[in-house]
């Protein structure tokens, strides 16, 4: 990797982006990243030559080499790490070695997370909660954003450019030669950054409700946010912040998701019925067979759903292992206000729908109706329950959210 190659981009009067873009990546710990990702770098040039973040471990050359293409790597004095989490630190030890920084800063659970990944105990200073750090001519705040996305993590904000260095926090997982969000299509970044917050932040959303408080409480402008991931947002800032506030206050629309899996297709036909009698109740249905929707797209259907029906045929005695993944994914995922039930066909036993309802019970959803258990394949009566499932469901989020449809007649 040499620096005629990969060049830094500039991104304001004293920052430039050095990080690396990742076109391959397809799975984030269980997140599937169908448009890449990046890992950015920023380097300021001030009298104390700064580097925030580094990049994931195999990412190394690429990092230096941007780096290079503006200053000699020797030449950093610093470097923040304002996440230890190792898409960006995995390789800090290999960079630490290279460049040789006077001082690498943490905050204290960075630190001890530093330490515990890569054994740098004596390496970090330890940066308060709202320190200020003097670059020279320069001048950093460094702000703890503890959960956002681990205990570790802090933000850095650049007074004289405006610039805040939000780690996790405003990105997303998309790769693209374009380093600025005002340069991408907006419909991609509605989606990526949505099914972001929905797969990274959403179980974490009273902390990144207090954050955005303590962003606001600063009182600075942001006129730049450059996160850790995907595109800097420099115009129109204020709209991802509206959009994290939004989600973070996880209001339901109604929305309906319907997940299922089928062995012969009788829980798939119980999911249209279902389907046809939430949209005849005034709801939006989202079916989603999960043999065709992964895990990390149902769970950004349901960052604004308010409603989630669960299907699963019964087999060797339990639901389908692939129902099993989704539920324990977004039982993690722990969104909160649902409504919903459960239904599935079954042959013997018929063990499914009870497994689908303790995992709904486990995640606070309030159920509706009686769960709709079928024996092989159901008739006209069968889908008539179904469907009159799906027209309770719509009812019920008619009174728990503002925006519903009209009924058909
Ligand atoms: Fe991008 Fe929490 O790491």
């Amino acid at each position: 990797m040499v620096k005629e190659t990969f060049k830094a981009v500039k991104v304001s009067e004293h920052v430039y982006w050095v990080g690396a873009i990742d076109w391959a990546v397809r799975d984030f710990h269980g997140y599937s990243t169908n448009r890449g990702t990046t890992y950015n770098a920023y380097l300021i040039l001030a009298d104390k030559i700064t580097l925030v973040d580094t990049v994931k471990a195999s990412f190394r050359n690429e990092l230096l080499a941007r780096i290079a293409s503006i200053v000699k790597p020797e030449k950093i004095d610093y470097i923040i790490s304002n996440h230890a989490e190792m898409d960006h630190t995995g390789c800090l030890p290999d960079v630490i070695e290279a460049v040789k920084p006077a001082k690498v800063f943490a905050s204290a659970m960075g630190a001890k997370a530093l330490a515990e990944h890569f054994g740098m105990d004596s390496q970090i200073t330890t940066v308060k909660d709202g320190e200020k750090l003097s670059l020279g001519n320069l001048n950093l705040t460094l702000v703890e954003t503890r959960m956002c996305h681990w205990p570790d993590s802090m933000v850095t904000y650049l007074h004289e450019d405006e610039l805040l260095f939000s780690q996790d926090a405003f990105g997303m997982h998309l790769a693209s030669s374009e380093r600025f969000a005002d340069e991408i299509d907006e419909t991609v970044l509605d989606v990526e950054a949505a099914k972001y917050y929905a797969n990274i932040l959403l179980p974490l959303s009273s902390f990144v409700a207090k954050t955005l408080d303590k962003a606001v409480g600063l009182g600075v402008p942001f006129s730049i946010i450059a996160p850790d991931h995907g595109p800097i947002w420099r115009k129109e800032s204020g709209g991802i912040i509206e959009s994290y506030a939004r989600w973070a206050g996880q209001k339901r629309t109604n929305k309906a998701v319907v997940v299922y899996d089928t062995m012969w297709g009788s829980t798939a036909a119980m999911a249209r019925a279902i389907g046809e009698g939430l949209t005849a109740g005034g709801a939006s249905a989202k079916l989603m067979p999960i043999g065709s929707s992964h895990r990390s797209d149902v769970a950004t259907e349901m960052l604004d759903a308010g409603a989630l029906l669960v299907g699963s045929p019964t087999m060797n005695n339990t639901l389908f292992p692939t129902l099993a993944d989704v539920l324990t994914y977004l039982k993690g995922l722990k969104p909160k206000g649902l409504v919903g039930g459960a239904f599935g066909s079954f042959g013997w036993s018929g063990e499914a729908v009870k497994d689908i309802a303790s995992y709904l019970k486990d995640m606070d959803v309030e159920i509706v109706g009686e769960a709709v258990r079928v024996k092989y394949v159901p008739d006209a009566a069968a889908l008539l329950v179904c469907r009159r499932l799906g027209e309770m469901v719509a009812e019920r989020l008619g009174e728990i959210c503002d925006d519903r449809q009209q009924p058909e007649p």
